[in-house]
């Protein structure tokens, strides 16, 4: 997830270019950069790592005048391939084509292969990169009839993936020519001027007239026109709509609060994770430093994390054992080595942490190196200190959560967990190489299912505003559906300050029902009705228990669960799933009501109190 934007017009490009990327350094902060096409042929390029700030210094030493021309384009990055660095920053330049991309370009690695085949040297470590010397090269060879606009759209017929482009050419210096696929991509039309952003707050100040591009969409942009075509040229059609949000509103894509905004890109978050990782039949990891054989040889996993990570280890206990058959451990990291852990070298430590930082997770991480264990990190920032110090990693792709309470990262983590699942099962042959595709198509199908509870809200954060008023509220689940409890407790303490706990429901009457009074409102997860039939009536028990102290029960459960709706205060209908997938959904009406009491009490939604987003002291 990069921030993206894009300018041809009649004013001086680079401000208009830099200020739109002030407004996108949300999506991403790890670099910046900009291109601008000076009219007379060439074009000039800075980039530099770290936050927009560097970039300005950069700019600045290169003084007034330095970055002449009416047309630019800019990057704002979130790392995938490659870490943070000014080589890895985009735009990218071949010749006198660069470019911008935000997403995976799943098939960069043939690509690549080609190029280096044919004599093209890469410079980075990115996927992005290929698109600049595809273009250059199909331009010089004469393919698409030299013409600027079909080579691009040459080019993009090449690509797999998710992408959003730019491509501009400094022979071509009134013309940008911008394509999306599965990321997002929105034209601003102004006068005379016509701009691009990943979304409308890169030029909100210059113009409310937008234009959403459509999947597989390329729009070719002059001052004063714009040309919406598919890949293969045939003319289509883009989403005009007027922007009525405020400056503040618009960089959180009209929600009140980031949490809100990234409840919503959970699917996006899903499928991005899962993107680039089963390819030729089988799961692929990201940076791999330890061998096939190592892998076979691990006879224990611990999972080692914080918090809400913590929670996302938790449910892949559940696959990691039943998919691998091998023993495994969740530990809370900061508990980890000061128990002294039986490890060895073939212990698999997987360390998960969005940051990348959290000191707790990266000490125990430090420990189990020193005890010869193997470290697999699930992280979502790219080059941060816990994948570098790991044998291999998965990156989630959330891209960057701004709201504290972690959300998209979570469903992210709980989606790199099972790929680590079945990375092992595959590795060690405990699942079959069907078995494991049929598990990853599954799991492939999850977004749009996540993207059906996302739509359908409205009646959780009317329960939150009944219940905004409650002492204590606990969150009941059996099997996976504990940690979602934990999680969904979780959320509330830390958003709202309320009292809140989660349970396995089985073991509220060994001690935790003494709480239960009078109106007391108790969530409850309900396990899918198939497939585990013990876990659902066991439940059923459970809630009757409940019922009968005088508990409201508020009941997520599959749709068509009859049996769970008469025990139900309030019913969270979400779809049906299979046992294991099922935390993909269900944690989400958890993160809406958390989200909505703290809302209604009055509090910070995005900066709790106490809390910091990166927990960097043990
Ligand atoms: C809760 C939350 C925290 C983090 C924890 C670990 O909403 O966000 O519990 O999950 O601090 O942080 P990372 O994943 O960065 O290691």
């Amino acid at each position: 997830m990069c921030g993206i934007v894009g300018y041809v017009g009649h004013r001086p490009a680079l401000p208009v270019v830099v200020e739109a990327l002030r407004r996108m350094e949300y999506r991403g902060y790890d670099s910046a950069g900009v291109a601008v096409l000076d009219g007379s042929g060439a074009s000039r390029v800075e980039k530099k790592e770290g936050k927009l700030a560097n970039l300005e210094a950069a700019l600045a030493a290169a003084g007034e005048g330095g970055f002449p021309g009416s047309t630019g384009i800019g990057h704002t990055r979130w790392a995938t391939h490659g870490r943070p660095s000014d080589r890895n920053a985009h735009p990218h330049v071949s010749g006198d084509v660069a470019i911008v991309h935000n997403g995976i370009i799943e098939n960069f690695a043939p690509l690549r292969a080609e190029l280096e085949a044919a004599g093209v040297e890469l410079e980075s470590d990115t996927d992005s990169e290929v698109a600049a010397h595809l273009l250059r090269r199909e331009m010089e060879s004469g393919g698409s009839g030299g013409d600027f606009v079909a080579a691009c759209r040459t080019v993009l017929r090449r690509l797999e993936g998710a992408f959003t482009l730019v491509f501009s050419h400094a022979a071509h210096p009134d013309v940008l020519v911008a394509a999306r696929r599965s990321t997002p991509l929105v034209l601003g039309v102004g006068e005379g001027e016509m701009f691009l952003g990943s979304d409308v707050a890169a030029f909100i100040e210059h113009t409310r007239d937008a234009i959403e591009l459509g999947q597989d969409n390329v729009v070719v942009l002059r001052a004063d026109s714009y040309e919406i075509t598919d890949f293969a040229g045939e003319p289509s059609e883009g989403r005009p709509f007027y922007i009525d949000w405020d400056l503040a509103a618009a960089e959180k894509g009209g929600y009140d609060y980031f949490m809100l905004k990234e409840i919503a890109e959970q699917p996006g978050a899903v499928a991005d994770t899962l993107l680039g990782h089963f390819q030729d039949g089988r799961i692929v990891l990201d940076e791999q430093r330890m061998s096939d054989q190592d892998l076979r040889d691990i006879d224990k996993v611990f999972i080692v994390a914080c918090g809400s990570a913590y929670h996302s280890g938790m449910v892949a206990k559940y696959a990691i054992e039943h998919w691998t058959r091998l023993p495994c451990e969740v530990e809370i990291a900061s508990e980890f080595r000061y128990r002294d852990p039986v490890l060895d070298r073939s212990t698999l430590v997987v360390a998960i942490s969005q940051s990348g930082e959290t000191a707790d997770t990266l000490e125990a991480v430090r420990h189990a190196k020193t005890q010869k264990a193997r470290v697999l990190a699930v992280c979502n920032t790219n080059g941060s200190q816990i994948p570098r110090e790991a044998d291999a990693v998965l990156y989630t792709h959330a891209g960057p959560e701004i709201g504290v309470a972690s959300t998209k990262a979570y469903l992210a983590q709980i989606t790199a967990n099972y790929l680590v699942g079945l990375a092992l099962a595959q590795a060690r042959g405990t699942k079959y190489p069907d078995e494991v595709a049929a598990e990853f198509r599954q799991l492939e199908r999850m977004p749009e299912d996540i993207q059906k509870v996302v739509d359908s809200l409205d009646p959780v954060r009317g329960i939150a505003r009944e219940l905004a008023g409650s002492k204590s509220v606990l969150f009941l689940g059996r099997h996976v559906g504990y940690p979602t409890a934990l999680e969904g407790a979780l959320k509330l303490k830390e958003l709202a300050y309320m009292h809140a706990e989660g349970f396995p429901a089985g073991e509220l009457k060994h001690g935790p029902i003494a709480l239960i009074e009078e109106g007391m409102p108790v969530f409850i997860v309900m396990p899918p009705v198939e497939g585990r039939g013990v876990l659902h009536s066991k439940l059923v028990s459970n809630i009757q228990e409940i019922r009968a102290r005088g508990a409201r029960t508020i009941v997520i459960a599959e749709e068509g669960d009859e049996v769970a709706r008469p025990l139900s205060d309030y019913f969270i209908p979400i779809p049906a799933s299979t046992t294991l997938l099922q935390p993909l959904l269900a944690t989400i009406p958890y993160q809406a009501f958390a989200a909505e009491v703290a809302a209604a009490r009055g509090y910070d939604v995005d900066k709790p109190r106490n809390l910091a987003k990166s927990v960097t002291v043990e």
